[in-house]
């Protein structure tokens, strides 16, 4: 089967990399692809967002199946103009991939299908704000109403201290201001079809861009999965409460899904709440859990594709798997681009992942004009490893980062460390 895989980050490494160990793949295609997927298929170099350039190369390349990974292409519905050219793809139409693109449509969605959530108001203008923060001065989040990569969203103590970023986030649409809950965060992935779903193990990953938890967001500084602070009890509920209702919900209000539901999972003590939905894998969630699923992908997308994902066997390896992102300097503010990268041990500009424990994932990267490695991005490299012992996934996964080496490289240091109390 000849594939065609969206997107450049590490999910898409991560997702290349596991397709291309398939041994029914015929042809592996990612656009535009990274310097890490170039090596297991062949890059395409258009926008992943051009939907016409997207369905043009699919069909010029004969492409059966089609895997979206970011969000930016499922917001602009490339699902639909894939399948008016018969090309099945991973990933929900637009009219779904609003669970995502737009907070208010998600929030809404949750109440009505009895989700649990944060109390939550939108507000469309300045006046509205001000009569917010003088009725709700206590701790709020802001978000931005539509997709903004991660910056879009903000906690603070007070009402008083949102309102700056509040007011310049009003002037690019409408403003979710939200009560700001407490607790551990955990991401839930479930694959689903027309019939069914099944749901991935627990994953974290760490958000924010300094150790324990401090600093701004980002796009995700490093994951672990299985999560081993989450009990089967805890998972259960969440299982029970958020993903089974958000599910049923799609199917209530006739939204179409194939493809990977991502739910952001805050643990309160008042139970899980949903913070977010996204409609697609996570990164650098995907680089954890994809080394850890037996099943050949292609047979988990071919079942989703023909509604039969229920039916699917999806076991993973008895194993935790760690991820580190080693990021350029300055992320997530602007960041220094064009930085040459050596890596140690390693023949050649790029690193194929040499091993199922120990995996290597491109993110922001490119081969410049004298195919020379250099960063293009905030987030550069995920470092995974996986083993039967959480310290020694952790360590290993460090020790891929140190042998990664460019100016103002930098990684959090705690990635994976909760578990032993800090
Ligand atoms: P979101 O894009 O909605 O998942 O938000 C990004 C991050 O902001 C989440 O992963 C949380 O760390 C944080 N966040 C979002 N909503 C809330 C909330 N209601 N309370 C506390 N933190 C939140
Ligand atoms: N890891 C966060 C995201 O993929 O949105």
């Amino acid at each position: 089967m000849k594939v065609l895989i969206l997107g450049k980050g590490g999910r898409e490494h991560a997702l290349a990399w596991k397709f291309a160990r398939s041994n029914r793949i015929t042809g592996l295609y990612c656009a535009p692809g990274n310097p890490g997927t170039d090596e297991l298929g062949t890059n395409v170099s258009i926008d992943a967002n051009d939907v016409d350039a997207v369905v043009e190369t699919a069909v010029r390349h004969e492409i059966e199946l089609v895997f979206v990974g970011p969000e930016e292409p499922l917001a602009l519905d490339v699902v639909s103009a894939l399948a008016d050219r018969g090309i099945a793809a991973i990933g929900p139409p637009a009219s779904s991939a609003r669970l995502e693109s737009s907070k208010a449509f998600a929030k809404a969605f949750m109440q009505r299908h009895g989700v649990p959530t944060a109390a939550a108001k939108i507000v469309k203008s300045e006046s509205d704000l001000r009569t917010f923060v003088s009725d709700n001065p206590g701790a709020v989040v802001v978000k931005m109403d539509g997709l903004a990569a991660g910056k879009g969203v903000r906690e603070f103590d007070s009402a008083t201290e949102a309102l700056p970023f509040a007011e310049t986030a009003l002037k690019s649409g409408p403003v979710l201001l939200e009560e700001r809950l407490h607790g551990i965060e955990v991401s839930a992935f479930a694959l689903i079809d027309r019939n069914g779903h099944r749901i991935l193990p627990p994953c974290a990953d760490y958000k924010k861009s300094g150790e324990r938890g401090t600093g701004s967001n980002t796009g995700g500084m490093g994951s672990i999965s299985p999560v081993p602070w989450i009990d089967d009890e805890t998972w259960d509920a969440v299982e029970r409460t958020i993903i089974e209702p958000s599910i049923e919900g799609l199917r209530n209000d006739g939204l179409d899904y194939t493809g990977v539901l991502y739910i952001g999972v805050m643990l309160t003590e008042n139970g899980p709440y949903t913070l977010e939905y996204n409609v697609r894998f996570g990164d650098p969630e995907t680089q954890v859990i994809l080394p850890l699923l037996r099943a050949d992908i292609l047979d988990v997308c071919e079942a989703m594709i023909n509604g039969t994902i229920s039916r699917c066997r999806i076991e993973t390896d008895d194993l935790v798997s760690v991820g580190v992102v080693v990021a350029s300097a300055g992320y997530p503010d602007s960041y220094r681009k064009n930085t040459p990268v050596t890596m140690d041990n390693v023949e050649g500009a790029t690193v194929t992942p040499r091993s199922l424990d120990r995996l290597i994932f491109h993110s922001g990267t490119e081969l410049n004009e004298h195919s020379h490695l250099v960063t293009v991005g905030g987030r550069c490299f995920t470092c995974v490893c996986r083993d039967t012992d959480v310290f020694r996934a952790r360590t290993g996964a460090y020790e891929l980062a140190e042998s990664i080496h460019f100016d103002g490289a930098w990684c959090r240091s705690d990635i994976a460390a909760r578990v032993f109390g800090s």
